[in-house]
């Protein structure tokens, strides 16, 4: 099989499958014999939103390939570094200042997970292993027999209400644009902190600078932006109870996504059913 990279795709004819991340609108149309999009990532956002994007192909989506992992342990040490009072120690060790503050124990620390797939999955067994309360939130109904499950938008508010800290790892659609408004921050108890690993815009920026003005909320640790890089003048820079780190929370892992993106255009080749095929209608 030969590879072209764009845009010397040579014969447009010969393109079978095509690898794909936040491509050029249209980079992806006239290709006649084109069989799948293979997202090089989790989140297929940025694929999607193309115009252009030939309607009968299918996309196929990295599910998990080595990220699940360092997603939780981003979560993870964001999670510790609120929990116990390292922003506070920071302003402390600023000013040389030896001040233990009160501590409080995991249980009076419920998490909430918005997201419950592959990588949401690991992010709350893996909090639930430290003994944190954990919670999920999802679109759809569904069981689990280890975390509590609140379904559906009837119930966001009161799975909001019970965590004190959000993870977010949904995946970006209409529906979930904007999910992290100053209602939803209004409906978390005072003083709450929210992780982003999603994407940028779930959250409404000028509504969380003002939640943490306000004290509704106590700090953020962003890893995604609605615009990347972060522009350096973005207030989301400096402002002291945010935490911005550069969409590192997990890199695409060469070698597993290599393997995973070949073992399903094998599949494809054989005719078999591939993994993480993507609804288009859902958007994930
Ligand atoms: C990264 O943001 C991904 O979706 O894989």
């Amino acid at each position: 099989m030969g590879f072209r990279v764009w845009p010397d795709v040579g014969a447009r004819d010969e393109i079978r499958y095509a690898l794909a991340w936040r491509q050029q609108p249209g980079s992806l149309a006239g290709l006649p014999n084109l069989r799948a999009i293979l997202v090089m990532g989790a989140g297929v956002d940025g694929v999607l939103r193309d115009p252009e994007l030939p309607a009968s192909v299918a996309v196929l989506r990295l599910l998990d390939a080595g990220m699940a992992v360092p997603m939780a342990e981003y979560a993870l040490h964001a999670l510790l570094h609120f929990h116990r009072r390292m922003p506070d120690y920071l302003a402390q060790r600023r000013e040389s200042k030896w001040q233990p503050l009160p501590w409080s124990l995991v249980a009076d620390w419920p998490v909430g997970v918005l997201g419950l797939g592959v990588i949401g999955s690991v992010i709350a067994q893996r909090i639930a292993a430290m003994g944190y309360p954990i919670a999920a939130w999802v679109a759809q109904e569904r069981a689990s027999d280890d975390i509590q499950i609140f379904a559906g938008r009837s119930r966001f508010d009161e799975f909001l209400a019970r965590s004190r800290v959000i993870v977010n790892v949904l995946p970006l659609t209409p529906q979930t644009e904007n999910i992290l408004d100053a209602r939803a921050f209004a409906a978390m108890p005072r003083g709450g902190y929210v992780i982003n690993i999603g994407r940028g815009a779930h959250v409404n920026d000028e509504d969380l600078i003002t939640a943490l003005d306000a004290g509704q909320l106590a700090g953020a640790m962003l890893d995604v932006f609605r615009e990347e890089p972060l522009p350096p003048a973005h207030a989301l820079w400096r402002h002291p109870k945010i935490i911005v780190t550069p969409h590192i929370a997990a890199p695409t892992i060469v070698d597993t996504a290599e393997q995973q993106i070949i073992a399903n255009i094998e599949r494809l080749e054989r005719g078999e059913m591939p993994i993480g095929l993507v609804s288009r209608e859902r958007g994930y």
